[in-house]
């Protein structure tokens, strides 16, 4: 696991910009594993301004994102469907039939996630796999459990989390409770990971998921066990880690 100490949230997104933008370069049609999320916002504004200056091209590239809630309509400005569009999508050149997300729209938990699964078959495994890391440790939606759970599947998010993305909604009532994430194992099968991470009140899980045991208590954790995965973290992020 390699840790890049970023100054700030500028400068983190920029780095972990620049490390997407390598693999756009080296390998135009590249699988990207998307994340959702405040902390990869800035990262998606820098790809969207190189971008405009004529340094990018996504024509070729196929994404596939890790989660969205359960029963929020796509065109839901809180659905994770609305904010790819909205940061990235339609902002760069990307061929919006090559973009994935769960269909959240879909009630049949079952049938979401097997289709879920096919389209992450079907686009031949990701290259590069951006996450960013919840407050209890969980990427994607995989929320601490007992277990890893390989693939696509339906969640019950918890309390913390819900308390966590209500921010974006009117009221806790209005979080979604349940969504459909990408497994363990689909992330751990992606040929790289970038993960993501900013500000003080993650400093305790950084230290926890990237320092600690490998527990699916802190589901992060198992990235310890990938082979290539860099984060990307600002100082305060890092404050609780001797580097
Ligand atoms: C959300 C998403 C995750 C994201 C995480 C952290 O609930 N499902 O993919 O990484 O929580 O979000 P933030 O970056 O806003 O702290």
């Amino acid at each position: 696991m390699r840790i890049i100490k970023a100054k700030d949230y500028k400068d983190m997104s920029r780095k972990a910009a620049n490390i997407i933008s390598a693999q756009v370069i080296v390998k135009p049609n590249c699988v990207l594993g998307l994340a959702t999320g405040s902390t990869p916002i800035g990262t998606y504004e820098q790809l969207v301004e190189w971008y405009q200056k004529g340094d990018l091209d996504f024509s070729k590239v196929t994404s596939v994102n890790l989660d969205e809630y359960k029963g929020l309509t796509k065109d839901n400005d809180q659905s994770y469907y609305y904010f790819m569009n909205d940061h990235l999508f339609s902002k760069v050149n990307i061929n919006k039939d090559n973009t994935h997300l769960p269909d959240g729209t879909e009630p049949d938990s079952d049938k979401a996630c097997a289709d879920y699964n096919k389209v992450i078959e079907s686009v031949g495994g990701i290259d590069l796999q951006l996450l960013g890391l919840g407050h209890n440790g969980h990427i994607g939606f995989n929320e601490p459990a007992d277990e890893f759970i390989p693939e696509t599947h339906c969640v019950d998010l918890t309390p913390s989390t819900i308390e966590a993305n209500k921010r974006f909604f009117a009221s806790y009532d209005d979080v979604p409770k349940q969504a459909y994430t990408m497994g363990i194992k689909t992330i751990m099968l992606a040929k790289s990971v970038l993960v993501v991470v900013s500000g003080e009140d993650k400093a305790a899980i950084v230290r926890d998921a990237f320092f600690g045991s490998i527990t699916p208590k802190v589901q992060a954790s198992v990235l310890q066990l990938h082979p290539n995965v860099t984060v990307v973290a600002d100082e305060a992020a890092l404050s609780l880690v001797k580097m």
